[in-house]
């Protein structure tokens, strides 16, 4: 395993759409396993693949110790509201008020090609929506009421 370098600011590839995995072989393999430390070596809670420049549907969220890996995820359900802060590895320094659903269905395929469904609610549900719409070329700022610097 490697920590990738993690797209920051007005990097380019950050606002292109990722594309459909079709290939569960080594190479996915391994940048699932790289997400994932890079995601832990920063403390976050989530990480989209084309943070580490690779435009590919592949999300990675590690939440209450709950790790889940998300290919050519799409969300089939939502319901609910939830307004609270959120920031992004990819935005250091800055944090933003977003609405997201406070329940959200996903649907997607594990490393192997097999499909599955998994909800969150709260902060799961929160991450699952920012990690997606990474794969659409969204930041969370698109979507704040307000933004702020933190330390
Ligand atoms: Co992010």
């Amino acid at each position: 395993m490697a920590i990738r370098n993690i797209l920051t600011d007005n990097d380019p590839t950050l606002r292109k759409k990722s594309r459909d995995v079709t290939a569960f072989d080594e190479r996915l393999h391994t940048l699932l396993d790289d997400m994932r430390e890079t995601m832990e070596a920063a403390n976050g809670v989530g990480l989209a693949a084309p943070q580490v420049g690779i435009l590919r549907r592949v999300v990675v969220v590690n939440v209450d110790d709950s790790y889940i890996e998300l290919i050519n995820p799409v969300i089939v359900e939502m319901s609910g509201e939830q307004t609270d802060a959120e920031g992004c590895l990819s935005l250091p320094g800055v944090c933003g008020t977003v609405t997201r659903p406070n329940f959200v269905k996903v649907k997607a395929v594990d490393r192997m090609g097999c499909s599955f469904y998994v909800s969150g609610e709260g902060l799961m549900a929160r991450a699952f929506c920012h990690e997606i719409d990474h794969l659409e070329g969204v930041l969370f700022s698109d979507k704040a009421s307000e933004m702020f610097d933190v330390e």
